[in-house]
């Protein structure tokens, strides 16, 4: 019987991620198999025994379960601790691994992907969620310039700000006028609404990079703002890839190419 994986979520239809890690299995030569198990809202936990006593060696756990796949895991990695939240789950002979490597796939798109250089980089990060927090140790580890963390609810941000210490800068929209950036990153639920978040004018730096974590046919108001402005845009789509990457190396020890897969998703969005 081949290794078998999942994603596990709710809902969990529409993931592209068993697209994703059949391309990676297939090219990597990796005997495995990998489904989507949609979990009940109050039976995550549940789901994952079963899944894992069925012979299941691993999991990607999305939307909701990501705060409560991060309770379940028996040890984490550093950034899955940083992050609060899992993404990735390998279940051991006595163990289960939580990690989160949804930080480190942002941060892979932007500079294997993108070409953006992190290091020496302003970086604005909008957003004082989960997604926000999954993205920062990884940014930090790149050794950025600047890193200002920005949200509608200031006290959010300064609240978030404070579990990395100081080396990340907190603010509300307003206090940003005036200032400038390279790369602006959307980490904010704004898109899914079809809403922007209200940033001041000006923000971007000559030939810079606005990128949206949401992902989908056609630009999000947020990347239609920064194009007006004259930034460069880019969706997570590529993110999207590079987390299974990184999943897919936790669990098999085998990096896949992403370029082949990422291109092939493009044109099927
Ligand atoms: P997630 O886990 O996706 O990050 P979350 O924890 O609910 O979700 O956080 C949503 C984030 O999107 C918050 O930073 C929220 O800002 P507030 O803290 O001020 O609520 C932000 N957000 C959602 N809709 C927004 C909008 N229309 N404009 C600006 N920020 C928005």
């Amino acid at each position: 019987m081949p290794d078998r994986y999942a994603v596990i979520g709710h809902p969990v239809a529409h993931s592209f991620s068993p697209l994703i890690h059949g391309a990676f299995a297939r090219e990597t030569g990796q005997d495995m198999e990998y489904v989507r198990v949609l979990a009940p809202l109050d039976a995550f936990v549940v789901t994952v025994e079963k899944f894992r006593r069925e012979g299941g060696r691993g999991a990607n756990v999305t939307l909701p379960f990501k705060e409560e796949a991060f309770r379940l895991a028996s040890r984490h990695t550093q950034r899955a601790s940083a992050a609060g939240a899992v993404n990735t789950l390998r279940f051991e002979a006595q163990d289960c691994l939580g990690d989160n490597t949804d930080g480190v796939g942002l941060v892979r798109d932007l500079r294997d992907n993108l070409g953006r250089a992190i290091a020496a980089a302003r970086i604005l990060l909008v957003g004082a969620g989960g997604a926000a927090r999954g993205v920062i140790l990884p940014l930090l580890d790149e050794a950025p310039r600047e890193l200002v963390i920005a949200n509608r609810t200031a006290a959010r941000a300064v609240a978030l700000a404070q579990l990395f210490g100081r080396s990340v800068e907190a603010s509300g929209f307003a206090a940003l006028i005036g200032r400038q950036f390279d790369i602006v990153i959307n980490a904010t639920s704004a898109s899914l609404a079809g809403e922007a978040p209200t940033l001041p004018r000006g923000l971007y730096a000559g030939g810079a990079l606005a990128y949206d974590l949401m992902y989908g046919k056609g630009e999000t108001p947020f990347l239609q703002q920064a194009s007006d402005e004259g930034a460069r845009v880019a969706d997570g789509l590529g993110m999207l890839v590079e987390q299974a990457a990184e999943s897919f190396y936790l669990w098999r020890g085998v990096r896949p190419a992403t370029r082949p897969v990422l291109d092939e998703l493009r044109r099927a969005l």
